[in-house]
C-alpha cells in the first residue's frame, strides 16, 4: 500500500498479517522499519516491492522492538545482508534468546544478529529522507520510535503503542492501547514516551498494527497519554 510518494505499508491487515511493517524508497536503496514475524510477512513485503516495483536494494531494517511479531524475521535481514538496528535489551534478546516471546506465540525463537544498537536522537539522512531515532521505552525497555522524513510529511513509526480503530456508528476513530502485559512492560516510562511522541509534530501515524492515520499525530498521542494517565491512577 502506497503511504506517500516513497512510503509503503509492506504488510499488515490488507495481506493478512497481524502486524505492519513500513519500506521506505530513498534513491539508492530501501529501508525497512519492522521485519515481521515470519516467511508470510516476509512475502507480504516481497509482494509490496514487486507491485510498486521496487527494485533497489534493502539495505537498512529499523526495528521498534524485540516482540516477536515485530522482529521475527531477523534473521532473515542477516542472511538477506541487511544492516538491522536495534536497542537493548531487546536487541540482547534477539541475539541470545527470547523466553518470553516462546511463550507467548508458542514457538521457538531464532535467535539473530543485531547489527548496531540504535541510540537517542539518531539522524540518518537517505538523501531524498531522512529519519530520526527516538529511545521509547514503556511497552517494552528497548522500544524506539522513528520520524520518517519524506514527501513534505513527518511520519512517525511507533510500533506498539496504541493503534486507531473506527467507532461505529460515529463517523470517527478510537484509540486501543497496545499491549501492557510485556516482563519489562512500564507504566511510568510509556506516559514519559507518549508525551514526547506527542511534540513531534508528525502528520501521518505508522502504527505496529491495524491502520496507519493522516493527521494530527501529536493529538492522537496527547489522547493516549491521557488514557494510560487514567489506568495508572486506577492501579493504584
Ligand atoms: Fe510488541
Amino acid at each position: 500500500m502506497k503511504i506517500s510518494e516513497h512510503l509503503y505499508k509492506s504488510s499488515g491487515v490488507e495481506y493478512a498479517t497481524n502486524s505492519n511493517t513500513f519500506l521506505l524508497k530513498t534513491k539508492e536503496e530501501l529501508i525497512l522499519f519492522d521485519l515481521g514475524f515470519d516467511d508470510k510477512q516476509w512475502k507480504a513485503m516481497e509482494y509490496t516491492k514487486e507491485l510498486w516495483g521496487l527494485d533497489k536494494p534493502i539495505t537498512t531494517a529499523f526495528l521498534t522492538h524485540g516482540h516477536y511479531d515485530h522482529a521475527g524475521n531477523t534473521y532473515k535481514a542477516n542472511e538477506k545482508g541487511i544492516k538491522v538496528y536495534c536497542a537493548d535489551p531487546d536487541a540482547y534478546k534477539i541475539e541470545n534468546g527470547y523466553e518470553e516471546m516462546e511463550k507467548l506465540f508458542g514457538r521457538k525463537w531464532i535467535c539473530a544478529r543485531v547489527d548496531e544498537r540504535i541510540k537517542d536522537h539518531e539522524v540518518f539522512d537517505f538523501k531524498d529522507a531522512k529519519v530520526e531515532a527516538h529511545k521509547a521505552p514503556g511497552h517494552s525497555k528497548g522500544s524506539f520510535a522513528y520520524v520518517i522524513e519524506t514527501d513534505g510529511h513527518r511520519a512517525l513509526c511507533t510500533g506498539d503503542m496504541f493503534y486507531v480503530r473506527p467507532l461505529p456508528p460515529q463517523d470517527a476513530v478510537s484509540l486501543e492501547l497496545a499491549y501492557m502485559g510485556g516482563d519489562d512492560f512500564d507504566i511510568d516510562d510509556f506516559i514519559e514516551t507518549l508525551d514526547k511522541m506527542a511534540s513531534l509534530h508528525c502528520d501521518i501515524l505508522l502504527p505496529g498494527h491495524y491502520s496507519i492515520y493522516y493527521g494530527d499525530v501529536d493529538a492522537l498521542c496527547k489522547e493516549a497519554a491521557a488514557m494510560v494517565r487514567k489506568i495508572r491512577e486506577e492501579r493504584r
